[in-house]
């Protein structure tokens, strides 16, 4: 395949070196430039959640873009046509392994203004959790488009304003609403209706939700887009944008000044690697606790075979991950935040530490007194334990979307402005939708979020600083440094352990991507003490039948019954997390999304 000399150059000039902060991380790859293959690939691939944005990243491959422009076109399509989930409004975490091996995290995540003081959310003494999910308290300093360029003026090809031409046309023209923006709005339409902008774009003018199918046109938005197209993300941070966002909050109750915006820095973090099973797997580190705890837990489940495990009993295979994702959220509940803000201790992935972590695992029977473990070198008296913690509903927002380019540029990207339609506030003559951001971080300890997770000092409110996230864009490279795998989801917490399923199907148990995409979940996150399993309604079942006929693992009622003989207090999920994900075979790319949602793949 041809490569022009910009793409190529852009290939070797991009990007920051790999330096670990967690020390006990060696990475091998093959690093040498002159040895970069023209094509890794005969073929390109992506995954999203919708259509329209697959194809916009397919379009982009096929005018000699790279994965890293394609992304970017595809997010910009998807905070139009599903916008409930991700949008410029909100922020994103992105992975990327560049055709000459090296990796770089982009952080694009929402930060707290100035004036978040940790106290924020306390009214008459007790949180108020719809200040931090709900108006104009919610928000964050988007990250999206700052972190989008960052990615484009490091290794762009295409020129930045054709990413945003699909994205500006549908905006435009409009779209016919999918069951899952119809399904939110309906379910949001209270919130939504109390916000003018947003119920004059969103709703319909009786202040009905519009339904599936029907035309959502979005002329400000499009018209945002084009500012953006034309003048960079400085419109958006120190221009027009930023002033009518902040003049609009503060009318309404807000923060956010035109000084938080104009600080706002989308920042290069040092991935995560381990080692295993003779591959690296690479993760987003803090702010994002995914990369952490799937380290941690594909540690703690280094000893067993789980090919052999699954095949034998399925129930001994899940009661294992069940164990591991316990006491990773633990350990998530006390230990992580930003890391730019508290000590994150690097010795939560000391290899000793996690044997120690699993050592009271009993195959017979499911922990009850698991707490938050203490690492090596590190004083616990400043750190409480946490504790409480509600159930949250299986609500899927947020969005992961992958592509991989014939090059061996790979993308994995999770987008998100938090819950759906995020804080509800639309910024009049914007069409932009704002994040809830801020409710990812702990309101006061012990008071879970709307994902029922409980945190610690570590990840309280402060000025400037970025919520814990779950977002895990992870990679796995094989061991001359060239990527297999890539996935992600999209889920709440439900992401970190939704991205560990698919990896130990993929590594473990063989699978293909497909099949890991579509195969049977759980998810466990400490508080409450209940494991959720997938095995939701016959009707919903039924959009995946395919793929469920071809999972050995499926969880049914013979699984339930024997997780539950061993003391676990199991509750069924429709679904949990949405996940997609690229498979390298030989010099072919597949491209996965998840049949529980309405997305498409292309390869
Ligand atoms: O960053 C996070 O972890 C959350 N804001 C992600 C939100 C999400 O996945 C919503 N899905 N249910």
């Amino acid at each position: 395949m041809f490569v022009s000399r910009r793409q190529f150059v852009s290939q070797l000039a991009a990007g920051a070196s790999l330096a670990w902060c967690f020390p006990s991380v060696t990475l091998s790859m093959a690093q040498d430039r002159r040895s970069v293959p023209r094509t890794l690939t005969t073929n390109h691939a992506a995954a999203t959640v919708h259509p329209s944005a697959t194809q916009a990243a397919m379009d982009i491959l096929q005018e000699g873009g790279n994965a890293i422009d394609a992304s970017i076109a595809a997010a910009l399509v998807l905070g139009v046509v599903d916008g409930h989930n991700s949008g410029i409004g909100g922020g994103c975490l992105a992975l990327i392994r560049l055709a000459d091996g090296r990796m770089r995290a982009i952080d694009g995540r929402e930060t707290a203004g100035a004036a978040a003081v940790p106290d924020i959310f306390v009214r008459n003494g007790k949180v108020d959790p719809q200040l931090s999910q709900t108006g104009p308290l919610a928000s964050g300093v988007p990250g999206q488009i700052a972190a989008m360029q960052r990615m484009h003026q490091a290794h762009g090809v295409l020129p930045w304003s054709r990413l945003f031409a699909a994205a500006v046309r549908i905006a435009e023209e409009g779209h016919a609403a999918s069951r899952s923006t119809a399904r939110t709005l309906a379910a949001e339409a209270d919130n939504l209706n109390r916000f003018p902008a947003s119920r004059g774009v969103l709703l319909k003018s009786n202040g009905d939700p519009l339904r599936e199918g029907e035309i959502v046109i979005q002329r400000d938005l499009a018209r945002t887009l084009r500012h953006i197209a034309d003048h960079g993300s400085r419109w958006f941070y120190e221009g027009e944008f930023a002033k009518v966002t902040c003049e609009y909050l503060a009318s309404i109750g807000g923060i956010l000044t035109p000084t938080d915006f104009s600080r706002y820095q989308a920042l290069d973090r040092t991935p995560i690697a381990r080692e295993y099973r003779g591959y690296q797997v690479i993760g987003f580190p803090p702010p994002s606790s995914g990369g952490l705890h799937i380290a941690q837990m594909l540690e703690m489940l280094r000893p067993y075979s789980l090919a052999t495990r699954f095949a034998e009993s399925p129930v001994a295979g899940y009661h294992l991950l069940a164990e591991c994702m316990k006491r990773a959220f633990a350990d998530r509940a006390s230990w992580l935040g930003d890391s730019d803000y508290v000590n994150v201790p690097p010795t939560l992935l000391d290899v000793g530490y996690l044997r120690e972590r699993m050592a009271d695992f009993s195959e017979t029977h499911a922990s009850t007194q698991i707490d938050r473990g203490v690492p090596p070198h590190v004083d616990p008296a400043n750190v409480p334990n946490a504790h409480a913690a509600t159930e949250s509903e299986d609500r899927k927002h947020t969005t992961h979307l992958t592509v991989a380019d014939a090059w061996g540029n790979w993308v994995a990207m999770t987008c998100t402005v938090n819950t759906s339609w995020g804080s509800k506030v639309m910024v009049p003559g914007t069409g932009v939708v704002l994040n809830n951001e801020m409710d990812d971080f702990s309101l006061a300890p012990g008071t879970p979020n709307a994902f029922g997770l409980v945190g610690s000092f570590a990840n309280k409110v402060a000025p400037g600083k970025r919520p814990l996230s779950s977002m895990s864009p992870t990679m796995v490279l094989d061991q001359q440094g060239l990527p297999v795998v890539t996935c992600g989801a999209a889920g709440g917490p439900r992401i970190i352990n939704a991205t560990l399923q698919v990896l130990i199907r993929t590594l473990d148990l063989g699978q293909s991507i497909d099949d890991a995409i579509a195969g049977s979940r759980i998810h466990h996150q400490w508080r409450p003490d209940t494991l959720s399993v997938e095995n939701g309604s016959a009707e919903k079942r039924s959009e995946r039948n395919v793929s469920l006929a071809r999972d050995p693992f499926a969880i049914g009622p013979d699984v339930v019954e024997g997780l539950e003989a061993l003391g676990h207090t199991v509750r069924s999920a429709e679904f949990l997390g949405i996940a997609q994900g690229i498979q390298r075979q030989g010099d072919r790319l597949f491209a996965a999304h998840d049949p529980r949602a309405q997305g498409a793949s292309a390869h």
